[in-house]
């Protein structure tokens, strides 16, 4: 059966306006930030591997799932997910699929504009010169400086938090086309310019063997499904924003002609391209000047900074690629706080400004915590076999992206494929009953939530 719903907050003005706005919505600290630390982390190029492999085979098909229940249900994913749920004669309670994708997004949101406000930090430091002619111990301790002072992240993170909020105040379609449609490309080609320093350096073969050659010997002490395999799902989950409904509400303004099978090949494709341009970009000048891989989440920020501190112009493009990431980082974090804000106007009849500003607020007072989490209320604690350095912040990040994206993807796979009808799902797909069709539905059917079943319960030791 067709549906015929519309959003009540409109719909994307042509099918490229949704790639732009997803891409965005990807492609931002989970690409630049967070994928190299994690590589650098578990293991190079045994955790590449598995991260190639889960954003194929959960990623890609979990995101047509996601954008699909969003272009039917047309609502915030609490609403879509009842609706949803309703239309195929199941319990309205698969609204909670909706519940756990928008706590999930305070919480991402709440660390992410921290993070971003790093970034706008570096814009200052590298603008000023801070770094020219810098070796590792001078960036490592001015990056350490900064995260030692409450202050100046309570200050960025503000400032940070309150872009985000006026963007999803006035809506987010206007400005995001033109933002997206010439800031991508400019980060894209600045990245390019790194990779060309990185292959300037000593040690840009051992960076790249790094990077895609899985050297066992280092795995030798790992357990694979607590340091290799669980990050690996969390990351491919986290970089192309799935499992928390923020493509779901991208989808629900999706126009019924445009093909969410091509979309989703293509919002996949950039997202993992610019994560591996990173990577390229970071691992030589991390070996070449004797950075630990393991450093943690300060990696981007001591490494790329000693590469603008070398080459030819280092200050002006250092600050053009901070402020561009700055636009990479807010093209996402509008997508983290659009779920709550949706459905604050769509059920509390809130005007979308006042929704921003509370639901805003309430990701920004969470995100004091990880403020904190640097300097004063740092701790360490294990989970799953891993030791984490950073308290809080960690812990904020290892449950949404390990446990609660992983989780809401599982259910939202096991919706589309088990219980939505499937004459629902090929209409909604347009694939017909073809090849790709079947290909996809086994894919999501049986792969995709047993990938992240078994990958889960062996990381916590269940099955041990
Ligand atoms: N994908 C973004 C990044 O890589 C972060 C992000 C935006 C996100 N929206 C999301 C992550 C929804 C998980 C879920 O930076």
């Amino acid at each position: 059966m067709t549906s015929t719903r519309t959003s009540i907050h409109g719909q994307w003005s042509s099918r490229w306006v949704f790639i732009l706005a997803a891409t965005g919505s990807a492609v931002g600290l989970g690409n630049i930030w967070r994928f190299p630390y994690l590589t650098g982390e578990n293991g190079g190029g045994a955790f590449v591997l598995v991260y190639l492999f889960c954003v194929v085979m959960m990623g890609i098909p979990i995101m047509m799932a996601e954008i699909l229940l969003g272009r039917r249900g047309r609502k915030n994913p609490i609403n879509t997910m009842h609706t949803l749920a309703i239309e195929e004669g199941l319990s309205p309670n698969w609204r909670l699929l909706g519940w756990l994708g928008v706590i999930a997004g305070f919480i991402i949101l709440s660390y992410y504009s921290v993070i971003a406000g790093w970034t706008i930090a570096f814009i200052f430091k590298t603008g000023m010169g801070d770094f020219v002619g810098s070796n590792a111990d001078q960036t490592t301790a001015i990056f350490s400086e900064l995260i030692s002072n409450p202050k100046i992240l309570l200050f960025w993170h503000t400032f940070f938090m309150f872009l985000t909020i006026y963007i999803v105040s006035r809506g987010v379609k206007s400005g995001l086309e033109q933002a997206v449609k010439f800031l991508m490309p400019a980060l894209f080609i600045l990245l390019l310019v790194m990779v060309g320093y990185a292959m300037s350096t000593e040690r840009f073969l051992d960076g790249l063997k790094y990077l895609f050659v899985p050297d066992f010997g280092v795995l030798a002490n790992k357990n694979l499904f607590s340091d290799v395999f669980l990050p690996a799902l969390g990351q491919a989950f986290f970089s192309l924003s799935i499992g928390m409904g923020a493509i779901m509400i991208y989808g629900s303004y999706l126009s019924k002609d445009s093909s969410i099978t091509f979309n989703s090949f293509v919002i996949a494709l950039a997202d993992t391209g610019v994560a591996i341009l990173a990577g390229i970009a970071i691992f030589p000048i991390v070996f070449t000047y004797g950075l630990e891989p393991s450093g943690g989440p300060g990696l981007i920020f001591v490494s790329l900074p000693i590469a603008f501190g070398q080459m030819p112009l280092g200050t002006f493009f250092g600050c053009l690629f901070f402020i561009l990431l700055m636009f990479a980082a807010w093209t996402s974090s509008i997508s983290l706080l659009e779920p709550a804000v949706t459905w604050m106007v769509e059920n509390r009849k809130m005007t979308r400004y006042r929704a921003a500003y509370i639901a805003g607020f309430i990701a920004w007072l969470l995100g004091l915590l990880t403020v904190l989490s640097f300097n004063h209320w740092a701790f360490k604690f294990s989970f799953a076999g891993k030791t984490y350095e950073n308290g809080l912040f960690d812990i904020f990040d290892v449950l949404t992206a390990n446990i609660m994206l992983p989780l809401g993807g599982v259910l939202i796979a096991i919706f589309t494929s088990w219980l939505m009808s499937r004459s629902s799902t090929i209409d909604e797909l347009g694939l017909s009953d073809s090849i790709a069709y079947k290909i996809w539905r086994f894919i999501i059917r049986y792969v995709a939530p047993l990938g992240v079943v078994v990958i889960f319960f062996n990381a916590i030791g269940l099955f041990s």
